[in-house]
């Protein structure tokens, strides 16, 4: 089934849909698990699959079903996020020079610096907010530009519409990593760009059980060339955990739903709360960021941060939640709190990470789908003296 047989259909209907019509024999309405390595053809004639490297019945449905939300040209299932962008990059040649969000996930800088600077692929950090300074670094080799908007952690907002356009204009392309917002918030590939890139383990799977990535390609000859090299390389999912994605898809519009109002309310919380000196939300950025978000999203998500008063009342808070784990990770149903500065961006030399506001005080929380209530209550106590 192809994104076009849906054309009218809501996000809603879509997603809870996932992986219905892949049951050729029995009609099952949940996609089987086809854990098999190899299929069986009829004497020299070749069937529809043939290695599960190459394809497989339950990855096939996972992928479409991603590609229909973004109306992609062809999507591809990884094992993990990272997995998805390292054979992104992998596409480069050596001479090659790829543009990063600076504040982007600490996995995607060190792939660029400790993996692909060895084989003479080159990077840059750059605030990608900032049209003038991503043009001052767009090279005549820079082929790729990594986005990330909301950015990770500090939830900072780059304009996808016009970054495709100054992309475009220097012959590179653009690839959004849109984990936190997920195609049913912010559709990049409708603004422009030619890749949606997702660490699937976290909202599009949402149970914290499954590692994947995905990537969405904007044209055919993408998704071919991205086949081809993923095809060669093998870092695609199993069976299971192309089921445990498809499964979490059908309920990712209504978990959107609940964990964005969760976070609403615990970021107004937060945001007048004596211990806390900022919230970083969509819908707590100034007004002219809000409305280059609201442009290209259809809501604010259900990440935030907040930088404390006093950096060591973190150690007091993340002793005393109970209801918010602390966790790395983001985007499943149980609400989870980290540590930035020390958990995910600590690969990020120190100057870099204090130039960019990943300080001692920062905490990032990935709101879930408790009650808000009880959420509330959990971050009262944590914060109390
Ligand atoms: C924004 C973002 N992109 C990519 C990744 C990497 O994804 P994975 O952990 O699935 O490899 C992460 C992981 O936290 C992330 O937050």
């Amino acid at each position: 089934m192809s994104a076009h047989e849906f054309p009218n259909w809501h996000l809603e209907s879509l997603t809870a849909h996932s992986g219905v019509g892949y049951d050729p024999v029995y009609g099952a309405v949940s996609t089987p698990v086809y854990q098999t390595v190899t299929y069986q053809h009829p004497g020299s004639e070749l069937g529809p699959y043939d290695y599960s490297r190459t394809e497989n019945p339950t990855r096939h449905a996972t992928q479409e079903a991603i590609n229909r939300l973004e109306k992609g040209a062809g999507t591809l299932l990884y094992s993990s996020g990272m997995a998805a962008l390292t054979v992104l990059v992998q596409t480069l040649q050596q001479g090659d020079h790829v543009l990063i969000t600076e504040d982007a996930y600490g996995g995607t800088y060190r792939i660029m610096v400790d993996l692909f600077s060895k084989f003479g692929v080159s990077s840059s950090m750059v605030n990608t907010r900032d049209l003038n300074q991503v043009e001052d670094h767009l090279g005549p080799r820079t082929r790729l530009v990594i986005v990330e908007t909301p950015s990770n952690p500090l939830l900072r907002i780059s304009p996808l519409a016009e970054l495709a356009e100054l992309v475009h204009a220097h012959h590179a392309e653009l690839a959004v990593d849109n984990t936190f917002m997920t195609a049913v918030r912010q559709r990049p590939l409708e603004m422009g760009a030619d890749y949606s890139v997702y660490s699937a383990t976290k909202y599009l799977a949402g149970h914290n059980d499954v590692l994947a990535g995905a990537i969405v390609c904007k044209a055919p000859e993408q998704y071919r060339r991205l086949n081809d090299l993923t095809n060669a390389t093998g870092s695609v999912p199993g069976p299971w955990d192309a089921w445990l994605l498809l499964r979490g898809l059908k309920t990712l519009a209504i978990r959107m739903d609940r964990q964005e109002n969760n976070a609403r309310a615990l970021a107004q919380f937060l945001s007048t709360h004596d211990r806390v000196r900022s919230v970083y939300y969509p819908e707590l950025a100034e007004p002219s960021v809000k409305a280059v978000h609201m442009e290209q999203a259809s809501g604010y998500g259900a990440m935030l941060s907040f930088l404390l008063k006093d950096p060591d009342t973190h150690i007091a808070l993340m002793d005393r939640l109970k209801v918010i784990l602390p966790a790395v990770s983001l985007g499943g149903v149980e609400s989870l709190i980290t540590h930035p500065y020390n958990e995910t961006h600590r690969e990020l030399p120190e100057p870099m990470r204090r130039k960019l506001g990943i300080i001692p005080g920062l905490m990032r929380l990935s709101v879930g789908i408790e009650h808000i209530d009880d959420l509330l209550n959990d971050l009262s106590d944590g914060l109390r003296d």
